[in-house]
Order: C-alpha cells, then structure tokens, then sequence
C-alpha cells in the first residue's frame, strides 16, 4: 500500500462553513428572479461550480437567460457572496481544522487546497489559514470543474507527488467522486449515507489523525 504524503483539501464544508453564505446570496437572487430557494436546493450546489450552479438554479426556477444575462447574474450573487465573506473571522473556521493542519504538517506530510471555489483566497486570508498551505488551486486554476479530477490532480502536482500518495478530504458528493477519479484516497466529511464511495467518512476533521492515514 501507498504511503500517505499529501493532503488535499477541500474548503467549503471542510474547512470553514461558507455555505450559509453561498445560501443567502443565491436566495437574493432567486427571490428577486421571482421563486423561491430553499436550503435543500443549497445542498445539491455543494461542490458546484458558480457557473453551473447558476444554470441549475435558473433551470429550478423556469427561467431562460442570455449568457450576457447569466454572466451579469453571477457577478450580482458574487459580489453579495464577497461582501459577506469579507468580514470573516477565525472562529468561523470549523472545528477540528485548523488543528488537523497544523498535525499533518508537523509530521511532514504536504498540504494543498483543492476547492472550485474562486474566492479560496479571500477566504484562507480572513481565516488566517494562507500560511499552512503549500499549494493552492482553485476555480481560478481549472478548467473543467469536480467530479472531473483537474484540481485534485494539479494540487498533488504543485506538490510534486504522485496521486497514490495523497489523500483528499471532501464533503460533496462530486468532490469524492473527483478524488476517486485523480487515483486518491478520500476522507468524506459529513453523512455516510451521501458519501458512500469514500473510504472513510467522519463528521469533521476533528474527527481524524494522521496516524489513520495509512489505514484508509
Ligand atoms: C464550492 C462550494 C460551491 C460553490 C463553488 C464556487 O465548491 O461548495 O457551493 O458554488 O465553491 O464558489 P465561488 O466562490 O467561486 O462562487
Ligand atoms: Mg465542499
């Protein structure tokens, strides 16, 4: 079996909980579309692009849109997105996380971000995390978005080791799925049920350490 030396994380869900956020904003704009958003609609976004989140909630809705239009849409629920993302603190980092970090690079294992999102900058400077990442790659560095494996993939090359090594810590479904397809073990965070396909789910990252690593 391979020997873990890499982490790669995801970030909303796993390391700080941004969802609620992505939640308000995309519900301003469906309410002033004219429907409805609710919080079950939210879930299936998780790990989804803004793009194609966008798609499916307009798909939801009923409603036909330009891409001019849909470009003008995305950049509203974004800016509303950063405004409240701008005030950030520490203490909205999820339990657990910031502690599994410090632990996996002080036993000498390399860390990196995998996220869609294009705000992981932003988010990691407010929280105070930037400086325990070696590589970032967002959804500013990729070009097809999870379940395909391009950022997780990137991510174990930034590092330079090779995707048997690493594993990557997911709450979305189409995260998992992208791990699974870069050739990377996963860690789920969140129901069992959902994340079937991890080999090992927990509830958070206060949850795990790093000597479970070379078990999964
Ligand atoms: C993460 C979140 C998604 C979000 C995506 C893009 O994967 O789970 O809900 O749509 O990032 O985020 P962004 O900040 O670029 O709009
Ligand atoms: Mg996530």
């Amino acid at each position: 079996m391979a020997q873990i030396t890499a982490c790669i994380f995801d970030l909303d869900g796993v390391i700080v909980d941004t969802a609620v956020y992505h939640y308000r904003a995309w519900k301003r704009l469906a309410n002033e579309l004219g429907f409805d958003f609710t919080e079950e609609d939210n879930e299936k976004l998780k790990g989804i692009s803004r793009v194609k989140s966008l798609e499916l909630i307009l798909g939801w809705g009923g409603i036909e849109k330009t891409e001019t239009e849909r470009e003008e849409l995305a950049s509203r629920k974004n800016n509303w997105y950063v405004e409240m993302i701008q005030s950030m603190r520490p203490d909205e980092i999820l339990p657990g996380a910031k502690e599994f970090l410090q632990e996996v690079k002080a036993a000498g294992l390399k860390t990196a971000l995998g996220s869609a999102s294009k705000n992981s900058g932003l988010i990691l400077e407010r929280t105070g995390l930037l400086p325990l990442f070696d590589v970032l790659v967002d959804g500013n560095h990729v070009s097809a978005s999870k379940p395909d494996p391009q950022v997780f993939l990137r991510g174990a090359e930034g590092l330079g080791i090779l995707p048997e090594h690493c594993v990557v810590f997911e709450d979305a479904v189409a995260g998992v799925e992208a791990a699974i397809a870069a050739g990377m073990k996963v860690v789920g965070i969140g129901s069992a049920e959902v994340l079937n396909r991890a080999d090992l789910v927990v509830k958070g990252l206060f949850e795990i350490h790093v000597p479970q690593l070379n078990n999964l």
